[in-house]
């Protein structure tokens, strides 16, 4: 860790302790690390920095935002305003993917409602030789993702990648996938929208005032993105294929009924470190090998 003043430090957490930022003490130390990495110090035009961007968090803008980046797995992104900002508890369902992607040679990965291109970096640098493209519909995140595959393949933002090995697409779920890949994906992994649209006001200004509500709110009973990807899980895995979908925490049942009722098998919830049901995963069923002809008698 970067060597702080201990008395600017404890300024800037009762700065943002008075403006009812939830976590004060830890915020403080990494705006005032960031000044000192940036300017040298937080004296002079340091101080003047330091005092801008604690204004901003004193506002409630997320921390991510106000340094500009995020920290996911092995990899430092890049945040832009009007972008999803990754949470740490998506760590975990990307490491449901990654774990089932490893074990395949080869695989073949979708994520559709990527944002920052978190997941979908996450699994193609730490499977090698997996293929992996990536969607969402807001036409800023698109950019952001590719940004962060830039940085990425430019080894400015943790391990490298290949070229190639990662595609980030604008459209609307798997839409933008090619048609040959209907059938053959080894994993589809998403966290996409999935709160209700009554759940609107009540959400801490880090979250209502900065994350985009088409990246928030799954239609009018939260469930509507997710009852999509579950439908196409069943068309777009191959028999054996594994998804895994963040979900509403409070949710794991609906999720549950959901995949079965569309036919997936092996279907389970997945905790994060809180111990809250976090995703939901499930097969595409293996197909029946070709039957004798020869009726069994029941
Ligand atoms: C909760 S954010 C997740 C972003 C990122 N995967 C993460 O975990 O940090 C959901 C994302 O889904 C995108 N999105 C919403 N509806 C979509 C759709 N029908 N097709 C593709 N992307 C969609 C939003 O623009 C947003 O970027």
């Amino acid at each position: 860790m970067t060597p702080v003043d201990r008395a600017t430090v404890e300024a800037v957490a009762a700065r943002l302790t008075a403006a009812g930022v939830p976590t004060p003490a830890v915020d403080a130390r990494w705006l005032v690390e960031h000044v000192v990495e940036v300017a040298g110090s937080c004296t002079g035009c340091g101080a003047a920095l330091l005092d801008g961007l604690v204004a901003r968090r004193a506002a409630r803008e997320p921390l991510q935002l106000v340094l500009g980046r995020s920290w996911f797995r092995e990899l430092e992104l890049l945040v832009a305003p009007g972008v999803f900002v990754p949470r740490p508890e998506t760590e975990i369902v990307a490491g449901v993917a990654i774990d089932e992607a490893r074990g395949l040679d080869a695989p073949i990965v979708a994520e559709p409602c990527t944002g920052t291109g978190a997941i979908a970096l996450s699994v193609a640098v730490e499977v090698p030789g997996a293929r992996v493209v990536a969607t969402d519909l807001d036409a800023a995140a698109v950019d952001l993702a590719r940004d962060n595959l830039g940085r990425v393949l430019a080894g400015d933002a943790g391990p490298p990648l290949v070229a190639d090995q990662v595609e980030v697409l604008p459209g609307d779920l798997l839409e933008p996938l090619a048609p040959k890949l209907r059938g053959r994906l080894d994993v589809l992994v998403s966290n996409p929208p999935y709160l209700p649209a009554a759940d609107r006001g009540s959400w801490e200004p880090e979250v209502g005032d900065h994350d985009p509500d088409r990246a928030l709110v799954g239609g009018v009973d939260g469930h509507e993105v997710v009852d999509r990807l579950l439908a196409l899980a069943v068309d777009w895995l191959r028999p054996g294929g594994l998804v895994v979908l963040e979900i509403d925490d409070r949710r794991g049942a609906d999720a549950r009924t959901a995949a079965s009722a569309v036919g997936l098998t092996d279907v389970a919830l997945v905790h994060d470190l809180t111990g809250a049901e976090r995703a939901v995963v499930a097969r595409r069923r293996q197909e029946r090998p070709p039957t004798s002809g020869h009726p069994t008698r029941g």
